[in-house]
């Protein structure tokens, strides 16, 4: 495994004549690896010559008052996961190198990033599409490999690859979840025991909205207020939002007769937690 942090080093590796007819996969990651970033890295290797995974908390995705500073950083270790699964590069560019004193250019999707995580989060799904853009370019794939954990974040970088004309396939992997059910995070390591288990209201809210629907429910208000029972039954938890939405434009929902996007984002303490879930036909 090749460690890079310089971009131009980067950039010469993937413009190696040796890749002309091959397939880069990546995977872009702020770090703290666990199996859902492993599935995604899996999942590159198994489908394409050379995998690149990159890692670095991208600050412009983080408001203020979010978590930038305290966000879990364990690179040795992720260095050691990395190494034994194989890959070929890992690309750990610096803070200063991406955004350098007079940096001033910013990609926005618009209209998607106005709901669920872009209402609650000012800001962030800025950041997310430039340094995805900035890493695509930096790095070149032919194909990106994203997790539908981050549901609205896989659709708005879909759509900002297919608005910019890039020739880049973007793929989403399912959501990879502890044996409880709770979706991993690299978060999920901020929760005390206890809150982990008032997470556990998370996966178990979506469970039973699927239940209901596959039951014949089809109010989107009464899935609504199912799920805020679930989570209001543990103290300590506070609902961001709950939300029975179109999967890609993500406009509430009022009837559910075709497939929806379930998505919740609940805090845990002072844990901020989201997970999601297709439900209806098809
Ligand atoms: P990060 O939270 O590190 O996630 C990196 C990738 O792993 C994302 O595509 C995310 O959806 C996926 N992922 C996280 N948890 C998962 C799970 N339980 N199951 C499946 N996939 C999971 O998302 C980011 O970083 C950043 O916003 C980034 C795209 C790197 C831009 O900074």
């Amino acid at each position: 495994m090749k460690i890079i942090t310089c971009i131009n080093e980067m950039k010469e590796w993937s413009s190696q004549t040796f890749f002309k007819d091959k397939i880069i996969g990546f995977v872009p990651t702020m770090g703290s690896l666990h199996e859902g970033h492993l599935s995604l890295i899996k999942a590159s290797i198994a489908e394409c010559d050379a995998t690149v995974v990159s890692i670095f908390v991208n600050p412009s995705q983080f408001n203020p008052n979010e978590d930038f500073n305290s966000y879990p950083r364990n690179i040795e270790l992720d260095k050691k996961i990395l190494h034994k699964i194989g890959i070929d590069v890992l690309f750990t560019p610096t803070q200063e190198d991406l955004y350098p004193n007079k940096y001033q250019t910013f990609v926005t999707v618009e209209k998607k990033t106005n709901y669920l995580c872009g209402a609650s989060r000012s800001g962030f799904f800025r950041g997310v599409t430039t340094i995805v853009l900035k890493l695509f370019n930096i790095i070149n794939p032919n194909i990106a490999y994203f997790g539908e954990k981050d549901w609205q974040q896989l659709e708005v970088v879909r759509t900002m690859t297919h608005d910019l004309n890039m020739n880049i396939s973007i793929v989403g992997k399912p959501i990879v979840r502890d044996k409880d059910g709770l979706a991993m995070s690299s978060r999920n390591g901020y929760l005390s025991e206890e809150d982990r288990s008032k997470a556990l209201s998370l996966s178990k809210a979506l469970e039973l909205a699927q239940n209901l629907v596959i039951k014949g429910e089809r109010s989107a208000e009464n899935i609504r207020t199912e799920i805020r029972k679930v989570i209001e039954q543990k103290q300590g938890t506070e609902i961001d939002y709950i939300s029975v939405c179109d999967p890609e434009s993500f406009t509430e929902q009022t009837e559910i007769y075709s497939k929806v996007l379930v998505a919740l984002a609940v805090k845990v303490g002072n844990t901020r937690l989201i997970d999601n879930r297709i439900i209806g036909n098809a």
